[in-house]
Order: structure tokens, then C-alpha cells, then sequence
């Protein structure tokens, strides 16, 4: 791109690449190429889409549910979604608070565009997931990071949090579990977080895909306070990446802003992904199990593997499907590191510095792949690691 090209705008010059899709992207032509590639590079479930779902969305084709629906969502399935909280965190939120989206991506842009005057703050966490400051950017915000301590196990610490506030802050954005780093925040962590006076957005995306028992849970910031924002969605927990369907839980009051940014910019959220969603909601809690006890043996393995192999993580993942590995003893520029280890042991890694500056000199390692197709990353890692100096 030409940073001089006078047809694109400021905010859009911003925009960095999502780096975990480029290394995606380089293996697939390898693979045009004819070289086989391990992919523990991208955050997207291997599994197909539940049964259940499958059904859902045959059905509705041939009955011809294919129509723009309400701009907040289908209301059936804004009921399923509040009777969700109910019987997950024992939350009573009105199907009304409830707005459903094209994706958790479609909720983020919302909320943006909701928040932000050009110049305003929102705080994001750092490491954290690739897009967030893009989101902020694009809404002619600025991203500002706060560190996420590897020393603490990657709790968030709310002092630190603190420091940073001031009165263009907008939002304090929040993810547990947490892309990269897997870790589960605590409820009194969320609690002195809600308690700083700005709005918290919290991401919750990976909920429900936890391994640490009753203990570790992962809290919804809606168990804390009302006065939030909750964006979620179907993508990782029901492997629904490509339909495109996520929520928004806001306070009552700001629901008809909202809407008009819905419909102006959305119309709605796609009809058959909707129907998918009730279905997942309604009939997917088996398939969602069966799904998790697979990724809780994929990451014995993954983790155990790369600490034989000499990686430091400090951090067992609690949650998610991301193993995230320091990896500076190799190479501490981790872009480069993950071209060669795409290039020379044809395994896909995203490398840290997409998560943030407070990344860099890591590797997040995705275990939403098979266990074959894991312990085939691990072979050929350990046969590549004694080159990695050459
Ligand atoms: C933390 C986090 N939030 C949001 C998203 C986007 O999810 P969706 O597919 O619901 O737009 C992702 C996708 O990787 C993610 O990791």
C-alpha cells in the first residue's frame, strides 16, 4: 500500500494487518505449492458446525427463511440469549437489552461507533486480541494499551488500569478468557475493574471453552454490574465461525442508538445465521461438551510438547485454544520467527507482535486442530528446532 495515496483515508492507513491471517494466507500458497501444512495458526475451530445447527440452517433454506429480520435480532432468539445468562450465571437480563450482530466483529463496530468522539481512548489489553486497536482506529479513536503482566500469569491488574484513565476514556476493553494469552480473570479482578469509572466492554467470546473447573470459571462482567457492555457470540463455542452471528447485552438506555447504527449500517444480522443461533442455544449444550473434552486432551498434548521442546509458558491455558509461548530464545522478532517456521518446518504459528508491542519475542499456538495434526506440528518442530540457528 502506498501510505502517500491520497484516496485513503487516515483511519484506514492505520489499519494494520491481522498477521495470523497473513501467515494463513502464505500457507495456503504454499499448499497451492503442494506442501503439506500443519495450521496452528489461525483462532477457528476444526470441528464442522453442530448437527443440531446443520438442521437449523437446511430447514430454513428450504422453507425460505431467508428475509431481513428485525434490526436487533430475531426476539425468539433475544429471549434464548437472556434465558442463556439466566441458566449460565443465574443474570437476569432482558431479551430487550439484547441486540444480536454479524458477529462479535459486527457488536465491537457498534459499540465504536456508539462511544467514540475523534481523539477519545478506549483502553485495550496488551497482549491482546490482533483487532481491537484496528476497531478503535477505524473510528478515529486511540488505542491505548494496558499491560497484562506475563510475571502475574496474565491477571489484569486494575491499579495499572487505573493509571491510564483520564477523561477521554470511553472503554475498557476486557477478554476472558483471553486471546492470546488463555487466561481467566477472577471476579474480584472485574469488580475493581468496573469500579474505575469508565464503561468496560468485556469480550467474552471464549466463554464456555474452559478448563480450570468450577473454580477457574469464566465470570460475565453482567454478574458484576449492569452498566456494561457484553459482546459475544457464536463463532468459537459452537464453531459457527463462517456464519457470522454474535451478540450485544447493553444498557437499556443505549439500545436505540444502537439500533440506528444497526440499521443504517447492518440492516440486521444474517436470517439463516440467526436460525443457526437458536438452534445452538437451544438443542447445542452436547456437541459444545463433546467439543470441549477434545480441546482440554489437545492441550495436554500441545503444552506438554512445546515445554519438552524448550519453550517457556507460563501460563497453562485456563481457557480458549491458544497456547501462548515465549519464544525470544529463538529469535526475538517473532514475525520473522513464524516465516521460518512456516517456511522451513511447514507449521503455521501467529507470531506475538500481532497481539501487541508487549507480545513480541512470543508465539501463540492454536490447538483448535486435530491431535494428529498436533503431535505432526510437534515432530516436525522438534526436527527443525536444532536448524533454527542456521
Ligand atoms: C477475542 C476475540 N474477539 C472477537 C473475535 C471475532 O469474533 P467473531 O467471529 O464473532 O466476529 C475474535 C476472533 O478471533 C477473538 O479472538
Amino acid at each position: 500500500m502506498n501510505p502517500d495515496d491520497p484516496r485513503i483515508s487516515t483511519s484506514a492507513r492505520q489499519v494494520q494487518p491481522f498477521l495470523a491471517m497473513e501467515i494463513f494466507e502464505r500457507s495456503q500458497e504454499l499448499e497451492r505449492q503442494g506442501i503439506d501444512i500443519v495450521h496452528l495458526e489461525v483462532g477457528e475451530p476444526d470441528f464442522s458446525v453442530p448437527a443440531c445447527v446443520d438442521r437449523a440452517i437446511s430447514k430454513a433454506v428450504e422453507g425460505g427463511h431467508t428475509h431481513y429480520t428485525h434490526s436487533l435480532g430475531r426476539y425468539d432468539l433475544r429471549e434464548e440469549i437472556a434465558s442463556y445468562y439466566r441458566r449460565r450465571y443465574q443474570v437476569n437480563i432482558d431479551p430487550g437489552r439484547v441486540l444480536v450482530t454479524g458477529g462479535t466483529s459486527g457488536a465491537l463496530v457498534l459499540l465504536m461507533a456508539l462511544l467514540l468522539e475523534p481523539g477519545d481512548e478506549i483502553l485495550l489489553p496488551n497482549p491482546g486480541y490482533a483487532c481491537y486497536d484496528n476497531f478503535v482506529l477505524t473510528f478515529h479513536g486511540k488505542p491505548t494499551g494496558y499491560e497484562v503482566p506475563a510475571s502475574t500469569g496474565f491477571r489484569y491488574d486494575p491499579e495499572l488500569i487505573g493509571k491510564l484513565v483520564n477523561k477521554r476514556s470511553k472503554g475498557i476493553l476486557i477478554n476472558s478468557p483471553s486471546n492470546p494469552t488463555a487466561a481467566v480473570q477472577d471476579h474480584n479482578t472485574l469488580e475493581q475493574i468496573a469500579a474505575l469509572g469508565v464503561p468496560v466492554i468485556s469480550d467474552e467470546i471464549y466463554h464456555g471453552l474452559e478448563y480450570g473447573g468450577a473454580e477457574a470459571r469464566a465470570v460475565s462482567m453482567l454478574e458484576v454490574t449492569d452498566d456494561c457492555f457484553v459482546v459475544d457470540g457464536f463463532s468459537k463455542r459452537h464453531a459457527m465461525t463462517g456464519l457470522r452471528v454474535g451478540w450485544l447485552v447493553a444498557p437499556e438506555d443505549l439500545v436505540a442508538p444502537l439500533q440506528r447504527l444497526q440499521q443504517n449500517l447492518f440492516v440486521c444480522a444474517s436470517s439463516l445465521a440467526q436460525t443457526a443461533a437458536i438452534a445452538a442455544l437451544r438443542e447445542g449444550e452436547e456437541a459444545l461438551t463433546a467439543m470441549t473434552e477434545q480441546y482440554k486432551r489437545r492441550r495436554e498434548v500441545l503444552y506438554n510438547g512445546l515445554l519438552e521442546l524448550g519453550f517457556p509458558i507460563p501460563c497453562k491455558p485456563m481457557g480458549a485454544y491458544y497456547i501462548f509461548a515465549r519464544a525470544d530464545h529463538l529469535d526475538g522478532d517473532s514475525l520473522r520467527l513464524a516465516k521460518r517456521i512456516l517456511e522451513e518446518a511447514h507449521v503455521g504459528v501467529a507470531p506475538g507482535i500481532d497481539f501487541g508491542s508487549r507480545a513480541e519475542g512470543w508465539l501463540r499456538f492454536s490447538f483448535a486442530n486435530d491431535l494428529e495434526s498436533i503431535n505432526e506440528a510437534l515432530q516436525r518442530l522438534k526436527k527443525w528446532l536444532p536448524r533454527s540457528e542456521g
